[in-house]
């Protein structure tokens, strides 16, 4: 069965993040079971929320490549994304570009990732987030992510609160139903690289 990781990349306190990326696992989760046969059961889904994971910025003294990991929950990342076969990225814009938890959970480890397709769910203002997904994408190439070719982006993120929970429409549902399938289809392929 594919394992689908989805990271909620923002961690502030009064974030939009986790309703959105919530939001988005709510849709993925009617795709594949709307997709789902007795042959080819559903995807799972992993819901990684970097708030509540909580690590440190990046504490280890080797090279994640070296795997020489000396803490504990560094350990616990390596395992929970080693069982991962595809991710999605939720992820905010800052600055013209993404969420600097994002890069220090990203950085922490380095094999884990490769062989992996990811989507990004982008979310900004004018600009839904896209500046922030573009710089993201060098970064995951470097790690041997392969990213697929749906991109949901949700502009103008505050107009779409309601109460603290994000309301997506049918189009958005649309484009992250699209990058479900491709990350099942392209976790498939993949699957000899990852052994
Ligand atoms: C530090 C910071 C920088 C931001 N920079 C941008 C930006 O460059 N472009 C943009 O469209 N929105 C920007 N925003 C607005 C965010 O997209 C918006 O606040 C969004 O809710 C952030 O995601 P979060 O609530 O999950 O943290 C910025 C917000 C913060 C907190």
């Amino acid at each position: 069965m594919t394992r689908i990781m989805i990271i909620v990349g923002s961690t502030r306190p009064g974030r939009v993040g986790l309703s959105v990326a919530e939001w988005v696992r709510d849709r993925m989760h009617e795709t594949l079971e709307q997709d789902a046969t007795a042959e080819a059961p559903a995807a799972s889904l992993d819901f990684v929320d970097l708030a509540e994971l909580n690590l440190p910025l990046l504490d280890e003294p080797h090279h994640p490549a070296k795997k020489q990991y000396t803490k504990p929950h560094t350990v616990a990342w390596s395992e929970r994304v080693s069982a991962a076969d595809a991710v999605v990225l939720v992820s905010p814009e800052y600055n013209h570009s993404y969420a600097p938890s994002l890069k220090n959970a990203i950085d922490f480890l380095f094999t884990e990732w490769a062989h992996k397709p990811v989507g990004i769910v982008s979310y900004g203002g004018g600009s839904s987030g896209t500046r922030g997904a573009a710089a993201l994408a060098p970064v995951l190439g470097s790690v041997g992510m392969v990213k697929v070719a749906a991109n949901p982006e949700i502009g103008m993120i505050g107009s779409k609160m309601v109460d603290g929970v994000f309301q997506g429409d049918e189009k958005l549902a649309g484009t992250v139903a699209a990058m479900t399938r491709m990350l099942v289809q392209t976790a498939e392929a993949l699957r000899p690289l990852r052994g």
